[in-house]
């Protein structure tokens, strides 16, 4: 089937059609979740705590998202591939904004995101002047985590009006759709009713146009309790720790590799 794009996720709106969105960082989870089914594929910079094991979306840079962009990007045969800019490479103006997006596009993502309301509505419109579709992430967002005071459900309240107001401005701008994070349902609920381009919620309640996950969460790959947005719809750490388990009791035991593993003169 023919490739998703930007438009197609307006039109699902229109049509009153919520779509699923996950991560992706490599070859063969974009594989499986386009064969799934999932239109929208996201290189997140959450690849710093859910690849490389930093404890935060802070340290991780362009260079190592691009290759995981390249792998995603080849294997994902139908969904739409949003690479995420990480933190410190855009803020600075729209030429730094245009130069970092440029590479995830070489790189073969199709769109980007970026995190940030009016702060950056400069930089949303230059990509979408430069046909670079751009996808915005409001709320909690987690490259402002020390600014935020920690993570935090964002919106509350007098604040509702505020994110409301960040997302018109960046509709506006052009953005292609808008990412929301740690937001009571309501205050989702209404910045959705309130826009024409689609809202993508993660721990945003039900109201929103999508719902993105990040995929190890949904898959049950963490250690301990996942936090209350998740739903684990797998537990491939039982599964796979089970599988290796027995790897490595083959081993010992000289049952692997078999006759069916071994060749012959
Ligand atoms: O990096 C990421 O995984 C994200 C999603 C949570 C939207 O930005
Ligand atoms: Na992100």
């Amino acid at each position: 089937s023919k490739k998703v794009r930007v438009q197609h996720l307006r039109q699902a709106k229109e049509r009153g059609e919520k779509w699923p969105m996950l991560t992706s960082y490599d070859q063969y989870s974009a594989e499986i979740f386009d064969e799934a089914g999932v239109p929208v594929l996201l290189i997140g910079d959450s690849a710093a705590n859910n690849v490389l094991g930093y404890d935060s979306t802070l340290p991780i840079g362009v260079e190592e998202l691009l290759p995981l962009t390249r792998g995603v990007a080849a294997h994902a045969r139908r969904a739409l591939v949003i690479a995420d800019l990480p933190f410190g490479s855009f803020e600075a103006s729209p030429e730094h904004a245009f130069h970092t997006a440029v590479r995830f596009m070489k790189a073969g993502a199709q769109a980007v995101k970026l995190e940030g309301g009016r702060a950056v509505v400069s930089q949303v419109k230059a990509l979408a002047r430069a046909g670079i579709p751009v996808m915005s992430h409001i709320g909690f967002t987690p490259q402002h985590l020390h600014g935020l005071g920690g993570y935090r459900v964002q919106g509350r309240g007098q604040d509702a009006g505020y994110l409301l107001d960040d997302a018109l401005r960046l509709e506006e701008a052009g953005a292609f759709a808008i990412g929301l994070e740690l937001v009571p349902a309501e205050t989702a609920r209404e910045i959705t009713e309130n826009l024409s381009i689609p809202t993508v919620g993660i721990g945003a309640g039900p109201y929103t146009d999508a719902q993105v996950m990040i995929w190890q969460d949904l898959a049950g790959l963490r250690s301990g309790p996942p936090p209350r947005y998740v739903k684990q719809y797998a537990d491939m750490r039982t599964t796979l720790k089970g599988a290796v388990e027995l790897f490595a009791k083959e081993v010992r035991e000289g049952i692997f590799p078999g006759p069916d593993n071994t060749f012959q003169q």
